[in-house]
C-alpha cells in the first residue's frame, strides 16, 4: 500500500477530478493530487483545482491540436516530476499522449473513457453507442499504452441505454459510473494488489 502522488491532466469540467478529490477527502483513497494541468486555459478543471488548493495551471500544447508532443510534452513531464507526481491521471484530457510521457511514467498513466472498450474509442463515444443501437453502454478505466484507448483494462462499469435517451442523458448516466470507477481503479493502483499480464490486469 503506497500513497499515490497524482498529476491530473484534463480539458473540461473536471467532474472526474472532483470524484478523486472527494474520495481522498472521504478517506476511501490514499492519494494526494499534486498538480492539475489543462491544455484549455479557461477549463473549469483548473478552477476546481484551485478551489481545493491544488496547484493548477494551463499547459500550452500549441502548435498541436489533438496530441501532447514536442516541447509541450517535455514541459508537462518536467512539471509533473517537479511536483513529485508518480501516477498520471487523464481525466477528460482530449489529446493523445505520446511515448515521451509514457516512458517517463511507465504503466503509471491511467485514462477514463466513456465507453465499454474496445467498443467506441475516440470522441463522443456515448453518441456512437446510441447511434449504433447499443442496449448497454458504460465506462472503462485503463492503463494508457501507445495506441488510442487500447491499454490494459482496470475497471469497467455498464449502464443501460434507455429508449428515450439523448446523447446528454446517456452521457450523464455514464458519468455517474465514471465517478465510481476512477477512484476504484486508483485504489487498485494504491493497494498494489494487481499484476499486468499481457493485456490482462489481474487483481488479487
Ligand atoms: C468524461 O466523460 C470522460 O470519460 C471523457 O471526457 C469527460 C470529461 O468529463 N473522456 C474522454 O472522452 C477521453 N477520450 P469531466 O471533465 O467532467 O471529468
Amino acid at each position: 500500500m503506497a500513497k499515490l502522488h497524482l498529476g491530473v491532466l484534463g480539458s473540461g469540467a473536471g467532474s472526474n477530478m472532483q470524484s478523486i478529490v472527494d474520495a481522498i477527502a472521504a478517506g476511501t483513497l490514499d492519494a494526494e493530487i499534486k498538480l492539475v494541468l489543462s491544455d484549455v486555459p479557461d477549463a473549469k478543471i483548473l478552477d476546481r483545482g484551485r478551489k481545493h488548493g491544488i496547484p493548477s495551471q494551463h499547459l500550452d500544447c500549441a502548435p498541436w491540436k489533438t496530441k501532447l508532443e514536442g516541447p509541450a510534452e517535455d514541459r508537462c513531464i518536467e512539471l509533473l516530476k517537479g511536483a513529485g507526481v508518480d501516477t498520471v491521471v487523464l481525466a477528460g484530457f482530449m489529446r493523445i499522449v505520446k511515448a515521451g510521457l509514457l516512458a517517463a511514467f511507465p504503466m503509471r498513466v491511467l485514462n477514463i473513457h466513456p465507453a465499454l472498450l474496445p467498443a467506441f474509442p475516440g470522441v463522443h463515444s456515448w453518441t456512437q453507442a446510441l447511434d449504433y443501437g447499443c442496449k448497454v453502454a458504460g465506462v472503462t478505466v485503463h492503463f494508457v499504452d501507445a495506441g488510442t484507448d487500447s491499454g490494459p483494462i482496470i475497471v469497467q462499469k455498464a449502464v443501460p441505454v434507455l429508449e428515450n435517451d439523448t446523447p446528454e442523458t446517456l452521457h450523464a448516466r455514464i458519468q455517474v459510473q465514471e465517478h465510481i470507477a476512477f477512484p476504484e481503479a486508483l485504489n487498485v493502483i494504491a493497494r498494489g494488489n494487481y499484476k499486468i499480464d499481457g493485456r490482462k490486469v489481474r487483481i488479487f
